[in-house]
């Protein structure tokens, strides 16, 4: 059930940590709800431990769409694409932000913390929370991405 549509859930591990609290205020300063999974503070931690919670979220449809971060975007991205309803994108500039939206209808953004402009990341977050799934031929293949695993498509 989707809870809300102005929540944003957002979750880290040390590497994101910094971007997490920027990010944080830019979304309260344009009025979006954020609902913070951790970790709170810059000690050392295991990032699985906290992008699962918020993967589980958006896996079982509590929160349409979320924002992951380590530092280089790798484990949180790993870790969230573990669910079925999951399609976690890792991108690094806003044209690549728009488009997985577009075209993949990502449903969790996957930023590396240690190696972006906090000011670009921004930009992207606003993006991904303000462009839609076009859908059509996209549809097809996003279904296909499970359709087709396990399945010898070459004969
Ligand atoms: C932590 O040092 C770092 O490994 C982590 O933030 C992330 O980059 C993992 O993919």
């Amino acid at each position: 059930m989707v809870q809300s549509e102005r929540v944003i859930p957002i979750s880290c591990d040390h590497g994101g940590f910094a971007l997490k609290e920027f990010l944080k205020s830019r979304l309260a300063a344009s009025g979006i709800e954020v609902l913070d999974y951790g970790t709170f503070s810059e000690e050392s931690v295991d990032y699985p431990d906290f992008i699962h919670p918020l993967a589980r979220a958006i896996n079982e449809g509590t929160y349409p769409l979320g924002v992951i971060i380590c530092g280089s975007g790798n484990g949180a991205q790993m870790t969230a694409n573990k669910y079925p309803n999951v399609r976690a994108a890792l991108c690094w500039d806003v044209e690549q932000t728009v488009l997985t939206r577009q075209h993949n209808n990502a449903n969790i953004l996957s930023l590396p913390g240690r190696f972006i402009d906090f000011e670009i990341a921004w930009e992207m977050v606003d993006a991904f929370l303000n462009t839609s799934f076009e859908g059509g031929r996209h549809q097809q293949r996003i279904d296909k991405i499970t359709q087709l695993l396990n399945t010898n498509t070459h004969g």
